[in-house]
């Protein structure tokens, strides 16, 4: 398959486009890859439909754009651990990925990339959102630019940790298929980031706020929740924001360092099981 065969139509104004005339299953020449890339590159989130990928195939293709990045709180698939089984059952209510965020941001190097196959879901119910933090960072007044632009954000995986004081694990252990864990010594679980963040193969400014932000490293507890109030409802405006209507066979690649995502979860009694593979990325700046 050849790049002259792809074709890319975008989804929404800001982000998001449908990819076609490309098979996942079949090795993919350096000139499929750079299109691929590029198309990523401009529309921050690319939906490939109808694909039948083993685990290894999702892997091969993962693995084309970087290293694994391994999650701290969850362990992979026993036979393929670079792949993250997002499950949830007809008996469970709480999902994964349920709030707007953008992945590992608890980490010094952020996840760059996530790629999410979808394996079984829901006849209606159990789409994902996604937002363009480029357009959020446009859109912003020159003054506001120019304060977050000095700001920086302080972030933690373990957002459960003020409930009560329980971990994420302990809050999750019992209502979730997923395979918690605790996360290694070497593993980040806080890191702080410039509130606007370069991507460094575009060089665009991005607003790069999440759920795991939670606060402002220049700022008392007081202002930085006032601010990121107003910030996490700005960010997802919906001229910012497209929504993937999940297939089985689908699969949604994304750019952690412009997007945040929101995993739907209007789906209770039935199920969805994704595959979910994050790619390294490097420190933000
Ligand atoms: C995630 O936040 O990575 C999961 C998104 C989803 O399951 O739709």
């Amino acid at each position: 398959m050849s790049s002259t065969e792809m074709t890319v139509s975008p989804v929404a104004g800001a982000l998001g486009a449908d990819v076609h005339g490309v098979n996942l299953s079949e090795p993919m020449g350096d000139n499929l890859f750079k299109a691929v890339n590029d198309a990523l590159l401009e529309h921050q989130v690319l939906f490939f439909h109808d694909q039948e990928i083993t685990p290894d195939q999702q892997i091969g293709f993962a693995k084309r754009f970087g290293d694994i990045h391994y999650h701290p709180y969850i362990s992979g698939m026993p036979d393929h651990p670079e792949i993250v089984e997002i499950i949830k059952t007809e008996s469970e209510s709480k999902n994964f990925g349920g709030s707007w965020h953008s992945d590992q941001m608890f980490n010094r190097c952020p996840a760059k990339l996530t790629m999410l196959y979808a394996k079984e879901v829901p006849e209606a119910g159990g789409d994902t959102l996604f937002a363009s933090m480029y357009a959020a960072h446009d859109a912003l007044s020159d003054g506001m630019r120019k304060m977050l632009g000095e700001l920086h954000t302080f972030n933690v995986g373990d957002r459960f940790k003020n409930q009560g004081g329980k971990t994420r694990r302990e809050v999750m252990t019992g209502t979730s298929s997923m395979r918690l864990k605790d996360p290694d010594p070497d593993q980040d679980t806080e890191a702080v980031h410039p509130t606007l963040r370069t991507h460094p193969e575009t060089g665009r400014k991005a607003l790069y706020i999440g759920g795991h932000t939670h606060r402002f490293d220049e700022l008392t507890d007081e202002e930085s929740e006032g601010l990121l109030d107003y910030l996490r409802k700005y960010s997802v405006r919906p001229e910012f924001t497209c929504r993937f209507r999940w297939k089985r066979n689908s699969l949604a690649l994304w750019d952690n360092r412009c997007t945040q995502h929101f995993a739907v979860n209007d789906y209770a009694g039935k199920r969805r099981v994704m595959h979910r593979i994050t790619i390294a990325g490097d420190a933000t700046f």
